[in-house]
């Protein structure tokens, strides 16, 4: 059955994000990053264009090996330079009155208490319509930047995120009650201080004790993302993501991909559609096949191979120089991010993949190109094959959301596949039709969890009566 999709305008605050080299072009704005005023005028075009979501990746180092050379990225523009999403996003949250504002932290770059603070923070400047892109990070380089000796281990990496969510859940959803924020002039009393709990967290890696600072936020748990496709990032995916960034090549793939997924989220105690799938497209829109070819020739004649080489991190060795194109990927050491070459391989599966594989794949396969009605034929594919919403990956900014909306958007709407309005509220509310978690999430297990722990713990009534 034919539903509206979602549509998450996948961004990033840096020069060159995905599609490398095309910043070059003249009508290309993303060199801009530095100007909040791109931004802003950005997020107006994707509210006109009913958009769930401005979806910015981040990374906290850069790709490659760890004491290599970096001459390509930063040629390239490839992530560097870069600004941090969640300042971006507190001066979007003001500018924009409907669009969700996702953004990506991984476990490495910021304590739980003081992440869980900042995300709180944004809900409330956004009336509820921030998302969290749970990542791992995959990038030597920074866990260099963060004090550790190494990049943990790729499955150890998602242990370690596992115990960060516990910390942030037991902050977001179980230290304050409902109620406890009181404001009550009269009487004096700002918060009722038998609803506030310390979490007394004490685990492998983090010891917090809390309270968390912030009141509830209107979705208390952001809408949580998660990015990833390996056998032990779905599995981390099935317990906690409300909504997955898929990067499979084809809808044949992404099928496979989902219906496993689904039934991990079952496994897990979770209903099937309490996870939303998101594959991330581009488009190639054209009025006539010659437009659309006059067009995708002009992409390609932007494309780097150098920036999507050095993006993928693979066969690259320490001064630069660069394993041949027909390296098979198994070849490869890889600690990084692993969900991709399983989509590769299962997109190839008569032989191994090599790096020209994983180049082309990324360049040529990562689009959709043909007239609206093509690309919204292809769209229902995905949808058939289990996507509730894409991530549009843009060539140039704003210019590739512009052509979104005036090309293929009025198509999409005739046809069932877009939404012709914003429903009211935060953005779980608008995707999920509630404001905070459902009680299958593991988050819900700490609502009123730590009230009664100790009754004869009365270290927080002391604390705020005499502070
Ligand atoms: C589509 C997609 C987008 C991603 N975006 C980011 C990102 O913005 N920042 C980041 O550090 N990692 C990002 N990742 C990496 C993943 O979050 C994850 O750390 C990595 O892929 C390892 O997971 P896996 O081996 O389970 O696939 C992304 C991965 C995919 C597939």
């Amino acid at each position: 059955m034919t539903r509206p999709l979602h549509f998450n305008a996948f961004l990033m605050n840096t020069g060159s994000h995905i599609q490398h080299g095309q910043w070059r072009h003249p009508d290309a704005r993303q060199a801009e990053f530095n100007d909040v005023g791109l931004w802003i005028e950005l997020a107006g075009i994707l509210e006109e264009g009913f958009f769930d979501a401005m979806f910015f990746a981040d990374v906290t180092g850069l790709y490659g090996p760890v004491d290599g050379v970096y001459t390509d990225n930063v040629h390239e523009g490839l992530q560097i330079p870069s600004n941090d999403p969640a300042v971006l996003l507190g001066a979007l949250a003001v500018h924009t009155q409907n669009i969700g504002l996702a953004y990506t932290s991984n476990t490495m770059q910021n304590h739980p208490f003081n992440f869980a603070r900042q995300a709180s923070t944004l809900d409330h400047i956004s009336n509820g319509r921030i998302a969290w892109n749970i990542v791992t990070g995959t990038q030597e380089n920074s866990a260099r930047n963060f004090g550790l000796p190494a990049l943990a281990e790729h499955d150890a990496r998602y242990d370690w995120a596992d115990e960060y969510l516990d910390v942030v859940y037991k902050l977001w959803e179980g230290s304050w009650d409902e109620g406890a924020l009181l404001k009550d002039r009269d009487r004096g009393t700002y918060s009722d201080p038998a609803k506030i709990h310390k979490i007394h967290h004490e685990g492998l890696r983090y010891k917090v004790a809390g309270p968390h600072l912030p009141s509830p936020s209107p979705q208390r748990t952001p809408l949580l993302f998660q990015a990833g496709g390996s056998a032990r990032g779905s599995r981390f995916a099935a317990q906690h993501a409300e909504a997955v960034f898929l990067g499979t090549p084809t809808p044949e793939v992404a099928h496979g991909h989902i219906r496993k997924a689904r039934a991990l989220v079952v496994g897990a105690g979770r209903q099937p559609q309490d996870i939303k799938f998101f594959p991330g497209l581009s488009f190639v829109v054209g009025s006539t096949a010659a437009e659309v070819r006059r067009k995708e020739s002009d992409y390609l004649q932007y494309a780097s191979v150098v920036g999507y080489l050095t993006h993928a991190s693979l066969g690259i060795l320490p001064d630069g120089t660069r394993l041949p194109e027909d390296t098979p990927l198994k070849d490869l050491p890889n600690n990084g991010g692993q969900g991709h070459v399983d989509w590769l391989r299962a997109a190839i599966p008569d032989r191994e993949p090599t790096l020209a594989d994983l180049t082309q794949g990324r360049l040529r396969r990562g689009y959709v190109a043909g007239t609206p009605d093509q690309i919204a034929d292809r769209l229902a594919d995905w949808q058939a094959a289990g996507a509730d919403g894409i991530n549009v990956i843009n060539w140039r900014l704003p210019g590739s959301y512009q052509e979104f909306n005036e090309q293929l958007l009025p198509t999409l709407q005739r046809r069932g596949l877009a939404k012709t309005e914003y429903a009211e509220g935060t953005l779980r509310r608008k995707l999920f039709g509630q404001d905070r978690l459902n009680e299958r999430h593991p988050a819900a297990r700490y609502r009123g969890a730590f009230g009664n722990a100790n009754p004869n713990d009365t270290t927080i009534e002391k604390e705020l009566v005499h502070d």
